[in-house]
């Protein structure tokens, strides 16, 4: 499966990758050239960087949509992040070929990269996928009073006393915070 995502990379960047690629097919030798000094120049940086420590404790994780969901053996962000600004530059493409839930590609986002990720794992991709979508902030609006609205119909026979059987204080108060009959610790 594959992850695409270029909504946010602005035309006029799009028109300069395209335009710098044609120079470079039409010049074999300066393209030659281009290649051999940007691996030179990505080797260095990345023996620098793998130097560097890239344990980012106590570095905040939880921003844009990357607490959206849960998920295995997560990269902190900025370990991506890091990668992303040093060694590439706006409008390039970023490949993470093992993208779990998309942390790289967010980052890819949000530095205004494209970000490409494939996964084996389907329930990756769909929270990869989540997180990478924009979302039409009315129209979600919309959809969250209809879904609350047949949830209130459907359960309003349930009482507060039942549902402490199964929820948290913190959570029942949620479901219902005009009639309170949980404490919250
Ligand atoms: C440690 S997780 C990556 C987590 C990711 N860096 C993040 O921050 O969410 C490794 C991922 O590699 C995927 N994977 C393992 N073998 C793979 C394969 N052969 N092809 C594609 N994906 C694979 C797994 O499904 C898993 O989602």
């Amino acid at each position: 499966m594959l992850l695409k995502y270029q909504e946010k990379l602005p035309f006029t960047e799009a028109k300069n990758i395209h335009s710098r690629i044609e120079t470079f097919i039409s010049d074999t030798r300066a393209k030659k050239r281009y290649f051999q000094k940007r691996k030179l120049d990505t080797e260095e940086i990345l023996s620098y960087l793998l130097k560097r420590d890239l344990t980012f404790k106590g570095q905040k994780t939880n921003y844009a949509t990357h607490n959206m969901h849960a998920f295995a053996a997560k990269f902190p962000p900025q370990l991506p992040k890091l990668f992303i600004n040093e060694l590439t530059t706006t409008g390039e493409v970023v490949l993470d070929p093992m993208s779990g839930s998309g942390t790289t590609l967010v980052e890819a986002v949000l530095s205004n990269r494209y970000g490409i990720g494939t996964d084996i794992d389907p329930l990756a991709v769909m929270i990869a996928k989540v997180k990478l979508s924009s979302l039409n902030i009315s129209e979600t609006v919309k959809v969250a009073n209809s879904v609350l609205q047949q949830a209130k119909k459907r359960f309003s026979h349930i009482t507060d006393a039942q549902l402490c059987e199964f929820y948290s204080p913190e959570t029942t108060f949620c479901f219902n915070k005009r009639n309170r009959t949980c404490e919250i610790i």
